[in-house]
């Protein structure tokens, strides 16, 4: 069968830059000091994160997957969707777990993956696009899914939305509470469905060692959202002035990613002219990953117009994959 493959970029690369800029000059002088957690995956970032995922310490990536291997036809089975919708899935390295299944089960129509990332997500959609000559339709979309969700294709059947790899925990409550508002008004079914990878709270030393990997993978992904900065703003910060430090915050049962200056840095935003100062010790906080109880996330989808849900769990509960429904 002969499918078809397209590639629908919602922002220009230009349009992108500036709205950047403007975000990036907001989070710096700001107190305390952010980047938005985007930026981490910019240019080489995508690479560094997909070598996260295979790191001895970070065991998200290696439990979800044996969660979706394990439960992905049974989800399928549930849900028979005719199309799935993937937010943030990088290099799609996760999503044939729910595509081949949704093709043996003879019901899918479509992939539409949706990223940031327009390289990862060129070469994940291409590349399963290759693989399953069943799939008729792969519809990459890159975008913000904090402001461009509206550019997804219209339902053409029952829809999966997948949200894998603990995202949702990249975004902070009332972030969270909006992205999953609009995500359920993406589904125009009853029987639509959203697939949400969730990481559950544990033991203090396991989370923090994920984040802190021996090899420094996770400092280097860390630091790439600095290279970002002068990527995108055309300065020079010296990177080798800030060291990565991520600890949890068992107040808000988050992971907090933060670039800690080493000494006083000073650098000249280039549209205002503003010089932004860095203590030495100050820090710039580039991202949260939140831990989940399941009642806490099961709440949050509960406010938010999903009374259906179904667990996932392995026995430990290290992590989730939870299916909503409205
Ligand atoms: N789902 C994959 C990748 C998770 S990493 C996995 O489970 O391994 C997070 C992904 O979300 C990255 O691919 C990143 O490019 C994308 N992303 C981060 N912020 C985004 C945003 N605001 N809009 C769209 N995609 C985003
Ligand atoms: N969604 C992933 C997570 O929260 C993203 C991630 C991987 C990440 N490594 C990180 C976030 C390091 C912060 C710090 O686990």
């Amino acid at each position: 069968m002969t499918g078809t493959f397209a590639v629908t970029v919602r922002t220009s690369a230009d349009e992108e830059r500036a709205s950047a800029a403007e975000e990036i000059v907001r989070g710096l002088t700001a107190e305390p000091k952010t980047l938005s957690p985007k930026f981490l995956y910019h240019e080489d970032g995508s690479e560094l994160f997909d070598e996260i995922t295979r790191l001895e310490e970070y065991y998200p990536t290696r439990i979800e997957r044996s969660l979706l291997e394990c439960f992905g036809a049974e989800i399928i089975d549930d849900v028979r969707p005719q199309e799935i919708v993937e937010l943030g899935p990088g290099n799609s390295a996760k999503s044939g777990t729910l595509i081949g299944p949704a093709l043996r089960a003879g019901t899918l129509k479509r992939y539409i993956p949706f990223d940031i990332s327009e390289p990862a997500v060129r070469e994940g959609a291409q590349a399963l696009f290759d693989a399953y000559p069943d799939l008729g339709e792969v519809v990459a979309v890159v975008g913000d899914f904090e402001r461009h969700l509206s550019a997804i294709p219209r339902p053409e059947g029952t829809r999966l939305i997948a949200f894998l790899g603990s995202t949702i925990g990249n975004l902070h409550p009332d972030e969270r509470k909006r992205f999953l508002a609009e995500v359920r008004g993406l589904m125009a079914r009853s029987e639509d469905a959203l697939l949400l990878g969730a990481d559950l709270i544990k033991e203090t030393s396991i989370i923090e060692a994920a984040y802190n990997d021996a090899r420094g993978i996770t400092a280097l992904f860390n630091l790439n959202s600095l290279k970002a900065v002068n990527d995108l703003l055309g300065i020079d910060i010296d990177i080798d002035l800030f060291r990565h430090r991520a600890f949890f915050n068992a107040e808000h049962s988050r992971i907090e990613m933060h670039l800690e200056a080493q000494t006083d840095v000073a650098f000249t935003l280039p549209a205002s002219g503003n010089t932004v100062r860095i203590r030495a010790g100050e820090t710039i906080w580039t991202e949260s990953s939140y831990k989940f109880t399941k009642d806490g996330l099961g709440e949050a989808l509960n406010e938010t117009g999903f009374r259906n849900v179904r667990w996932f769990t392995d026995p430990e509960e290290m992590f989730a994959l939870v299916l909503a429904r409205p």
